[in-house]
């Protein structure tokens, strides 16, 4: 079976979900890969006029050069930065699995792979009921687990793999990202790294700038 794409999530939120989704992207179409990307639900969208801006789905779209509508790339859009579930009930606005999963299918069509990136971490609600990680499973698609490298990165890591874990999903890898560039230079990155693989049974990939 085709391989369908990757659900981008993380142990947090702000820690390099659309910087790591849009290096994909861009790595993608540089193999000569045709990457579509779905950004379900954002939240924190700033105001123009009587439109929302969506900012990480305007990354991603720039990132894929995909000539897919905004509309279709990120359905849900609010401009509270809060949870999707609290946003849905302020706004009244109902978040339905199966308009996400609608997007997904007509993106899939027309591309090789989708990027999508959840909203949060693993286990933050992305509707009023229900959580990044079940969206990831009603996706069918398998997860990549953006953890930020600093102390503590183990634990946060390895919660976040046995999460996907119960939910039934595959864990392609966790990506280990330093911010600072230290990913090849600080040595306790390659340490964490070496625990991450070993405790938690995961391929690990450490990126930086
Ligand atoms: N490896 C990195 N190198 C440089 N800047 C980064 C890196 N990872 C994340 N950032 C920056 O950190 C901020 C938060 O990352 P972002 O990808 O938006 O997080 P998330 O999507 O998980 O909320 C952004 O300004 C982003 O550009
Ligand atoms: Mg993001």
């Amino acid at each position: 079976m085709k391989r369908r794409g990757w659900f981008i999530t993380a142990t947090d939120t702000g820690v390099g979900k659309t910087y790591f989704s849009c290096a994909l992207v861009r790595a993608l179409r540089q193999g000569g890969i045709k990457a579509g990307v779905l950004k379900p639900v954002e939240t924190g969208c700033s105001s123009i006029g009587a439109g929302l801006v969506p900012a990480d789905a305007l990354k991603l779209k720039a990132a894929s050069r995909t000539s897919a509508e905004l509309d279709l790339i990120n359905p849900y859009r609010f401009s509270q930065p809060i949870s999707p579930s609290i946003a849905e009930k302020i706004s009244k606005r109902r978040i339905d699995f199966r308009k996400i999963g609608a997007c997904f299918e007509k993106i899939s069509a027309s591309h090789d792979v989708v990027v999508v990136e959840g909203a949060g971490g693993i286990l933050s609600p992305i509707s009023k009921d229900r959580t990044n990680a079940q969206l990831a499973r009603y996706l069918k698609l398998p997860v990549v687990i953006v953890v930020p490298d600093r102390l503590g990165a183990i634990n946060q890591a390895l919660m976040a793999v046995n999460a996907a874990r119960v939910h039934g999903l595959e864990v392609s890898c966790v990506i280990l990202n330093s911010r600072k560039g230290r990913a090849k230079a600080d040595s306790r990155v390659g340490l964490d790294r070496a625990e991450i693989e070993k405790f938690g049974r995961v391929r690990v990939v450490a990126i930086g700038k």
